[in-house]
């Protein structure tokens, strides 16, 4: 590791065990002090400066592999519009991009880190040519305003409702039909449980019946393809589609 970037990583962790003691206390005072997408993001991008793979999950090569295979198998095509909701550091991203054509790709997060570290991977993995769309939701809510109308045939969010409290998750449901098309499919993944429950700061379980009565509401229709998706620890991956367009 170069002298400057392992400086930086040891200030960082300084910085942290100075202000808030142990890491784990770092969380807590962070969460008890901001909003919770507010602290989230933070929370992210300062583990993004000393680990980038695993501020984000961790199991690189793994989880960005299952993600790709899954939606090739699902139907995904180069030819396709491709939208990464909570896309991180690229770890399903950067298999995306290279596979789709040019300008198929989009993803954003509201952690501006994961977004710089996304766009310097992109360079480094020399996928410029594929012109993917990276931003930062600056306004941290899930209406999808800066994407002004645009539609996708296929969405992911891939370890992002697992991270979701209940308004987010609703205000999720609320939207995303503004950037569906009629026969799009969204995939999730999400932390099943017979209880809606917040276990730690950051993770929470859902009953399906609950994401699927919300779905429901908002004019969708689910299935679960957690069969066809071997999460290393248990995710369950969701299909969403207009009601009536095809399941
Ligand atoms: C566990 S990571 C997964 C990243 C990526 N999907 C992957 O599989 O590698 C969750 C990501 O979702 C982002 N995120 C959480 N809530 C979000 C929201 N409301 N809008 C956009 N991104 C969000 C986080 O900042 C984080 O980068």
């Amino acid at each position: 590791m170069p002298y400057m970037k392992y400086m930086s990583n040891v200030r960082e962790i300084v910085k942290r065990i100075l202000s808030w003691g142990s890491p784990e206390k770092y969380v807590r005072k962070l969460h008890e002090s901001k909003k919770y997408l507010e602290a989230y993001s933070e929370h992210t991008d300062s583990r993004i400066t000393t680990e980038p793979h695993n501020a984000i999950g961790g199991s690189w090569e793994e989880m960005g592999k299952l993600q790709f295979d899954f939606l090739v198998k699902r139907g995904l095509r180069p030819h396709h519009t491709l939208l990464d909701v909570g896309c991180g550091t690229l770890r399903g991203g950067r298999h995306f991009i290279k596979y789709l054509n040019a300008g198929n790709y989009t993803g954003f997060d509201i952690s501006p880190k994961a977004i710089e570290y996304g766009r310097k991977l992109v360079e480094e993995e020399r996928l410029t040519d594929k012109i993917p769309v990276l931003f930062v939701s600056e306004e941290k809510n899930l209406k999808f305003e800066e994407l002004r109308g645009k539609t996708f045939d296929f969405l992911l969010a891939q370890s992002v409702l697992t991270h979701l409290p209940p308004e987010s998750i609703e205000e999720l449901f609320e939207n995303i039909g503004k950037v569906m098309k009629e026969k799009s499919s969204f995939y999730f993944t999400y932390f099943d449980g017979e209880r809606y429950k917040h276990f730690s700061i950051e993770d929470f379980r859902y009953p399906f019946s609950h994401l699927e009565s919300l779905a429901k509401e908002h004019g969708f229709s689910v299935k679960d393809y957690s069969n066809e998706y071997p999460h290393p620890i248990g995710q369950k991956m969701i299909e969403v589609v207009r009601h009536g367009a095809g399941l």
